[in-house]
This record gives structure tokens, sequence and C-alpha cells, in this order.
């Protein structure tokens, strides 16, 4: 059964000559946990930040850091992201050659381990993985980029992930990720997720708005 929603600010659509100061802001806000975009300009056509600002940024919060790793390769770099704090590291299928090697690695440094599907991957990806990991992420843009229009193909995939966690009985997180917005908070959540990235829509309106924002996205 799902969970009571969580929503995980993407700071991706923060002020990033403010980091500090806007995560410690969500966090009052209502945060659930803080969403950190890594890409590297070759996985993904965008270069965001690496393990050293995620280090700087710890303690501005005590939330879950829900690292989002989209860098290939991947595996040399997750002991330093481990190290920098983070709780949740979550990797593409695609970003290296042996999956399951790499949620090893992951949960060896006692994290949590997440694996995300582009639009275009299907759920069968996490067939002989799903028993090993701690939450599945639905990407409903592809990857990359900050307020980029939901993709609604993707509901059905959320639905179908939904029951092959049920089916497992651990305790997964189905996160999703793009788009979502006061508008898709919805229908995701009716799809089945339980953890909501929100970057634009966190993060409009100005500080004064957060709580608002994040209250309304949870659908309260
Ligand atoms: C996209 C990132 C998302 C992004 C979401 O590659 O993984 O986390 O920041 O941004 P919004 O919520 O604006 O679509
Ligand atoms: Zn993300």
């Amino acid at each position: 059964m799902a969970k009571p929603v969580r929503i995980a600010p993407s700071i991706l659509a923060a002020d990033f000559a403010r980091l500090g100061s806007e995560i410690a802001a969500v966090t009052k806000a209502g945060a659930d946990m803080i969403h950190v975009d890594v890409m590297d300009g070759h996985f993904v056509p965008n270069i965001t930040i690496g393990s050293d600002v995620v280090k700087a940024l710890r303690a501005h919060s005590a939330l879950p850091f829900d690292v989002h790793l989209m860098i290939s390769p991947v595996d040399p770099y997750v002991p330093g992201f481990a190290e920098a704090g983070a709780d949740i590291i979550t990797v593409h299928p695609e970003a290296g050659p042996h999956l399951h090697r790499t949620v090893q690695l992951i949960r060896s440094l006692g994290k949590k381990a997440g694996v995300a599907l582009n639009p275009g991957t299907p759920v069968e990806a996490l067939d002989n993985i799903i028993g090993d990991i701690d939450l599945v992420l639905v990407m409903t843009v592809n990857p990359g980029f900050g307020g980029q229009a939901f993709i609604d193909s993707q509901l059905a995939k959320i639905a179908a992930v939904r029951k092959m966690i049920d089916a497992t009985g651990r305790d997964i997180d189905l996160e999703v990720d793009g788009g979502v917005n006061m508008d898709t908070a919805a229908r995701v959540i009716a799809a089945g997720a339980d953890l909501l990235v929100a970057g634009t829509a966190t993060f409009k309106g100005g500080e004064n708005a957060y709580a608002a924002n994040i209250a309304r996205l949870r659908g309260s």
C-alpha cells in the first residue's frame, strides 16, 4: 500500500547563489527530504554539482538527502556522495554495465539504493533488481533539466511499478520526478506514487510561498 505522500524539493530550481539558505527554507516549509540532481554533461546534456557541494550543504538541513545521480560512469563517484552525506543514492540502469554491483556498492556504504527509469526505459528493467533496492524513481521527463512538461504516458508506468512494489511486500519508496506541479501531482499520487520530486513547483513565488507550495503538492 502507498504510504503518506512526501515531498522532495529539487534544488535544481533553487537560487544556486544561496543554496544553503534555500535548503534551510524548504526544510522549515515542511519538505520531507532534499532532492539533489547531479549531472555530468555526458549522461545527460547538463552539468550541475558534485559531492563537495553536497558536503557543504549537509549542515543546512537535518532532512534526508535524496541524491539522484545522472552521471556515467557512476561507480567511482558513489563513495564520495555517500561520504558527503547522501542518505539515498539513485542511479540509472543505463549509467553502467553492472546495475546490481552498483546497488551492492551503495548498500555496502550503509545508504539506501534507488533505481531510476527514464521515460523510454521499461518497467522490466526492475525485474531482477527490485528485491535489492529501497526506492524506484519514475522519470516523468527526460533527465537533464528542470521545468519540462510532464509526460502523461508515464502514469501507466507508475501504476505498474506500484503493483510490482506491492507484490514484493517490502518497504520500497515510489518516487516520481519531472513536471510535478499543482496540476499533475494528484494524478501521480492516484497512480501510486508516495514520494514527489518538485523543483519549479516548490521554489516558485519566493521563500514565503514555499510552505503553501509544498502543502498543495501534498494535496493538503
Ligand atoms: C530532471 C531532474 C529533476 C528536475 C525536476 O533531470 O531529475 O529532479 O529538477 O524539475 P521540475 O520539478 O521543475 O520538473
Ligand atoms: Zn531528479
